[in-house]
Order: C-alpha cells, then structure tokens, then sequence
C-alpha cells in the first residue's frame, strides 16, 4: 500500500503538488472509483488507475529486454550523450528501471533492464556472475590457437580472465561465452591473443537469449518463464506482483 500523491509522483504524472491538485479535481480514478483525497492508502498491485481519462499503468517493478543499438551509452543518465533510457517511455527512468551491467557504446544485443536493484545486483555480483554469449568479428583470421589461448585463460594487465569458450563460427567471426563481465573484457580477451574486435554483439545474458523479433533499438517486457529463469539465475525468489 502507498499514498495515491506518492504513487503518481514516483510515476511521473507531476510534482507532488501538481498531483495532488489533479487528484482534488477529481481527474484521477482507482478501480473505477474518483478519488479525491491525496492521502488516501491504495495497493498499488491490485489497482487500475485512470488520469484524466486515460489508463495508466502504474507497476512500479518491470523488466525489460532490449536489443542495444551502436551509438548508446550503457548508463542511467549522461549530462552529454544519449543511452539506452533514452529508448524507453520516461515513466521507466521515474520508477527507477536500470541496466543490468554495461555494454560499450559500439556494442549491439542484449541489454537487461530492471527496477530489482537486489536482482540486479546479484547478477553481477562475483562468484555468482551468470554466462553472457558475445558474437565477435576480428580483424583476422580465428585458429585453434585462439580457442586454447581462451580456454586456459588469459593473463591480462590488470587480471587473468576466467577460462572461456571460443567456438569459431566463421573466418573472422567467433561465440564467445565468459562468465565474468570486467570492463571491455571480450575486446581485451582479442586484442591479448592478436585480434582486434570490430563488431561485438551479445546474444544471451544468463538464460536469457534476445528475443530475435526485437530489431535494434526496440525493447519488450520479459514474460514470466523469462523471468523465473532470472531470478532463479541470481538464487532469489520471484517476488510477488
Ligand atoms: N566485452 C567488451 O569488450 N565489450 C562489451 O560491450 C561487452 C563485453
């Protein structure tokens, strides 16, 4: 239960003082019922709510997947650049839905987003850091020397990576699967055994594969099986809507 001002604040209908001239005017009705008391309890699970004639969506915990256009920044918000919220409706910036991890600003593909900052946090977290797939086009040809040099782990300047997986897919294309996500790592990975990247896309983040309908720079929801695999990915509980 919240006060319905909050509720419409933390939405991004206006400022509390907007909202609550609204509410007394009598533009704002939950589950059909004109409400005119700012103050007044609603749960804001169970309600449907309409300003000013319109319904509006008022979940305050969504997740979303999103196909990552080049040219974004992986971040909240930047005083000079576009991100990734720049993709979706304001109301996701309002309730606080975030990206899970980064990607660099000429990487495609999947991008999680959410308003689960504990979800969030134990998806990065070290010792439990989930799988993420990357496709990589190199600036030369992939070898078996490539695929053992991933395989045993590479020492790089600051830290040893993590043994991972390079499938050759291609002359200059690899699948990459590693099970950390340090700063810039799969470009690191190359440039320490020779190659330099010059596309890298990422399919799956945990038991999440990007969904092949979304086009770059659109975005859905995750569906509930979507969502169980997740939090079961970060050992938590799916909390209920
Ligand atoms: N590794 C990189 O080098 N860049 C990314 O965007 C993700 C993983």
């Amino acid at each position: 239960m919240l006060r319905l001002d909050r509720w419409l604040v933390t939405l991004g209908v206006g400022s509390r003082s907007e909202v609550q001239r609204l509410v007394k005017r009598g533009a704002v009705r939950v589950n059909d019922a004109v409400v005119r008391d700012p103050a007044s309890q609603v749960d804001e699970r169970a309600a449907a709510l309409m300003v000013n004639g319109q319904p509006l969506d008022g979940r305050l915990t969504r997740h979303v997947m999103l196909h990552k256009p080049a040219g974004l920044l992986t971040a909240a918000r930047d005083r000079k650049q576009p991100t990734v919220m720049d993709l979706l409706p304001e109301v996701y910036r309002a309730i606080g839905c975030m990206p899970v991890g980064r990607l660099d600003k000429d990487t495609t593909g999947l991008l999680l987003l959410t308003t689960d900052g504990e979800l969030n946090h134990r998806l990065l977290s070290p010792g439990r850091h989930v799988d993420k797939t990357y496709l990589a086009q190199v600036d030369g040809p992939l070898e078996a020397r490539h695929v053992e040099a991933f395989a045993a782990g590479l020492s790089l300047s600051d830290f040893t990576a993590q043994p991972a997986t390079l499938v050759i897919v291609g002359p200059q294309t690899g699948r990459v699967t590693i099970h950390e996500g340090k700063f810039h790592q799969i470009k690191r990975m190359f440039s320490a055994v020779g190659r330099e990247v010059t596309k890298l896309h990422r399919e799956t983040f945990g038991s999440l594969t990007l969904d092949p309908s979304l086009p770059e720079g659109a975005w859905r929801e995750l569906t509930d099986a979507e969502l169980a695999a997740l939090y079961q990915d970060a050992q938590m509980e799916v909390p209920h809507e």
